[in-house]
């Protein structure tokens, strides 16, 4: 396996797409102990102090393109995984792929696609996992939080040896089970935050394709397969059982 090592980057998904130009194997991972320009989803800045684990790893998938999108809750999946073999915590997940601990984000992943003309291309999984000592901003302490645990390296080897074993749950599926059963907000009322408008909604399930089923408030159904949801007007009370 090929795990680079690096102190300051500016974002180690940038690192990771110019290797991936250049050539680079499948599940090359490009690690930084700190990030200058850490990017987040939705254009958003990802603060990386020294001490969390920030890394990013190549795939290149043979699946069509259409399938891609279930990477995402891929990635969180093996995060879940890795975190609940080293440190028997089991996260929440907030769909598409951040991962909670008693309600505060503890990992956030970003991914990014390239494709060629002639259909090939790769994807880059971001991984901005927040452990250890970290000193995050004051301004975050209300909704990121962070896991006692010091082991990075551990923890990535453990992230990498679910990534690896991609092909053969794209086949079987079943890690969609352990990803739904980890959205504790499904049955709930959520805020469901679009490019243009936020609407609040109850969140019904996770499809098939990865997509967040929802019925909204004046009763439209919609199957989003990208996104964000808040779960800051989730309530715990309103699944109703003729949606
Ligand atoms: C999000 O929560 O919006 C996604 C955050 C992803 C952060 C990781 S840290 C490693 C990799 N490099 C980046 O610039 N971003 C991702």
């Amino acid at each position: 396996m090929d795990i680079r090592y690096f102190k300051t980057l500016a974002s180690t998904n940038d690192t990771a797409k110019e290797l991936a130009v250049s050539g680079a194997k499948e599940f090359l991972t490009v690690v930084a102990d700190e990030q200058t320009k850490g990017r987040g989803r939705m254009g958003r800045e990802f603060v990386s102090p020294i001490g969390g684990a920030y890394f990013s790893t190549l795939l290149r998938p043979t699946q069509p393109f259409d399938r891609w999108g279930l990477f995402t809750p891929f990635a969180a999946y093996a995060v879940r995984r890795a975190l609940l073999d080293l440190t028997g915590v089991a996260p929440d997940i907030k769909w598409v792929n951040d991962l909670l601990v008693e309600g505060k984000k503890i990992c956030g992943i970003l991914a990014e696609s390239s494709l060629d003309k002639k259909g090939g291309g790769f994807l880059i999984l971001g991984f901005g996992i927040n452990i250890g000592n970290q000193n995050l901003p004051a301004a975050l302490s209300e909704t990121a939080g962070c896991l006692p645990y010091h082991d990075r390296d551990a923890l990535i080897r453990r992230v990498l040896f679910y990534l690896c074993d991609y092909r053969r749950q794209m086949q079987s599926m079943h890690w969609l089970d352990e990803y739904r059963s980890a959205c504790a907000f499904l049955g709930k009322r959520v805020e469901v935050i679009e490019k243009h408008r936020r609407r609040f909604g109850i969140a019904l399930d996770i499809t098939e394709t990865g997509a967040l089923s929802v019925c909204f408030e004046d009763d439209e159904r919609a199957e989003l397969q990208g996104g964000e949801i808040s779960l800051r007007g989730a309530q715990a009370d309103t699944f109703r059982h003729n949606l």
